[in-house]
């Protein structure tokens, strides 16, 4: 079944093509320039400029998928001149393709309420249009079936080998979860204030970065060695609960920076996001092994923006190993942090069990849904 499917949960716009979890062909555009200025996502921008370019991203991806094997006629492959490729309009390139296209997908919830609308409302669009099932997708299994997408040619060919525990953590969420058999989850602990994204965000803006300001994080504690300098608070290490809070974490850096003149600041940059960066990390590995205890399950999965992290990816792999178990990190970059061919990855085991949308005026965004 070959699946067209649509994020925009919240500041990429995301368009893809799949066939069971094999990527066929996606298209990604980043609205991250838009938010930088403010320091973080504004939800009518993100509103705007998805309304503003999902038909684009649309059709690139259908352009992509257009020279794929896949897109068979049953005469053969459709060969279509490379000059003509380029004139065609986007209402014939749509015909053409959504032929070759089953149903379509889209991520429903969490998210930002009016970005989710954008999404829903086109994928509604295409699927009365062109006569196809509607699959709706929670954004955090698309994350966690990131893990096992495949690139065209069915790579890799990584099996499922349920339970896994899985671990979202992004500028949005930071939860784990016992990922049991296809579509059945138990969310195990989650933050009850910020992300760990969120939270490395905003301790890079403290420290005078933009946004997003992980990866700057990343690099400036890996100049000295991925050290801890200062000691921070590990929030809630003490409680037996599997939930996190990183908001008194932050608190500790602001107070620590107001008492630092400019240049005492500047001088030590590079010790504090270390330190910051390690409290965070050392809260969540505590947390996961915790929870790999209580669940008996050692196998791990990993998903959402900051897994792109190589320290914390170090770590996950020493804990791993520490339990003769295993990590998995989805197989390529872009499918870490937010993308469409995870959710049309999720929507292929959705469309086995025939969980189709009934009612296509019925369906509708649900800002804080969860998954179980
Ligand atoms: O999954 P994502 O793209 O969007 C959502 O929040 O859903 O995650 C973005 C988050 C941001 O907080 C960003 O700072 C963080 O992922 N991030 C990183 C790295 N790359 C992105 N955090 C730590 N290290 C990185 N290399
Ligand atoms: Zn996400």
């Amino acid at each position: 079944m070959i699946i067209l499917s649509i994020e925009t949960s919240c500041d990429e716009t995301a368009v893809a093509v799949t066939e069971g979890r094999k990527i066929l062909a996606h298209a990604i555009y980043s609205q991250v320039l838009i938010h930088k200025k403010w320091g973080g996502v504004v939800p009518s921008l993100a509103k705007r400029a998805h309304e503003e370019r999902i038909d684009l991203v649309i059709d690139e991806a259908l352009k992509k998928f257009s020279s794929t094997s896949s897109f068979m006629s049953p005469l053969g492959p459709v060969s279509l001149p490379q000059s003509r490729k380029k004139l065609m309009s986007s209402q014939k390139l749509r015909e053409q393709t959504f032929q070759f296209i089953d149903a379509i997908a889209v991520t429903y919830g969490p998210g930002l309420a009016i970005a989710l609308e954008v999404g829903i409302a086109k994928a509604k669009e295409l699927a009365r249009k062109y006569k196809k099932k509607l699959i709706a997708v929670n954004h955090m299994e698309g994350h966690l079936y990131a893990n096992f997408a495949q690139n065209s040619k069915g790579n890799p060919q990584r099996n499922f080998e349920f339970p896994y525990l899985g671990l979202l953590i992004s500028g949005g969420h930071t939860e784990m979860i016992a990922f049991k058999d296809h579509l059945s989850y138990e969310i195990l602990g989650e933050t009850i204030d910020d992300a760990a994204g969120e939270a490395l965000d905003k301790a890079a803006k403290m420290l005078g970065f933009g946004y997003p300001g992980g990866a700057v994080l990343e690099k400036l504690a890996e100049e000295v060695g991925n050290k801890d300098f200062h000691k921070f608070p590990r929030p809630m290490l003490r409680s037996k609960e599997l939930n996190f809070s990183f908001s008194g974490l932050k608190t500790a850096l602001f107070y620590y920076l107001k008492n630092l003149s400019d240049e005492e600041k500047a001088k030590q940059i590079k010790e504090l996001a270390s330190s910051f960066q390690e409290a965070v990390f050392d809260t969540v590995c505590f947390k996961l092994e915790r929870a790999m205890k209580e669940s008996n399950i050692k196998k791990l999965v990993v998903g959402g923006g900051v897994s792109a992290n190589q320290t914390l990816r170090k770590r996950l792999r020493e804990l791993a190993k520490k339990y003769d178990g295993e990590v998995i990190f989805p197989p390529l970059k872009y499918l870490c942090t937010d993308n469409a061919a995870m959710i049309g990855v999720a929507a292929h085991f959705k469309a086995e069990k025939k969980m189709f949308v009934k009612d296509l005026e019925k369906l509708d965004r649900i800002p804080r849904l969860k998954l179980s």
